[in-house]
């Protein structure tokens, strides 16, 4: 049953600046790819720290917040939104437990992160925040829309 990009699910996902610097960006594209959801928005930017209090915006009483957007705004970070059924939630079971020592073997973190201040990957939580992270960080003509010509290049 064909279903159409419209109806299908979207979430931000971001490599920090350790995945990127650490050279795990392909790893973890390729994680996202393998499981057979689609890349719609990609690129490289180093964010402001004000652009990284906005991201972090729900987090900013706690004790982290301040350090948690120094790192963030500390070097390049790959910005992608990538769609599917059930991305939200499956995006976040692949990147595992926000502490990288409780995240199964198997999870993004759980294979490739050590410490929770530098846990390589971030994925929204929720439909709202996915809407609203994919809002901050892409303009609407940054997203493509594409179904159908699957296998145009596959020979
Ligand atoms: P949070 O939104 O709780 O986790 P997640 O990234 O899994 O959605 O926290 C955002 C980031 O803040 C988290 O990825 C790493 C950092 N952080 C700390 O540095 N220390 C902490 O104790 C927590 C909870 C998070």
């Amino acid at each position: 049953q064909e279903v159409h990009a419209a109806e299908l699910e979207r979430t931000f996902i971001a490599i920090k600046p350790d995945g990127v610097q650490r050279g795990l960006v392909a790893e973890i594209i390729s994680r996202f790819e393998r499981k057979g959801f689609k890349l719609v928005g990609i690129k490289v930017l180093i964010p402001s720290k004000e652009f990284a209090q906005k991201h972090y915006h729900d987090l900013k009483d706690r004790p982290f917040f301040n350090g948690l957007c120094e790192f963030l705004s500390s070097g390049p970070v790959v910005a992608m939104v990538w769609e599917g059924q059930g991305v939200i939630s499956y995006g976040r079971k692949l990147i595992g437990a926000t502490d990288p020592q409780k995240s199964e073997p198997g999870t993004i973190r759980g294979d490739l992160a050590v410490v929770v201040g530098r846990n390589i990957i971030h994925g929204s939580d929720g439909p709202q925040t996915a809407k609203d992270e994919i809002n901050l960080w892409f303009k609407p003509e940054e997203l493509v829309n594409y179904t159908g010509n699957s296998e145009k290049w596959i020979y």
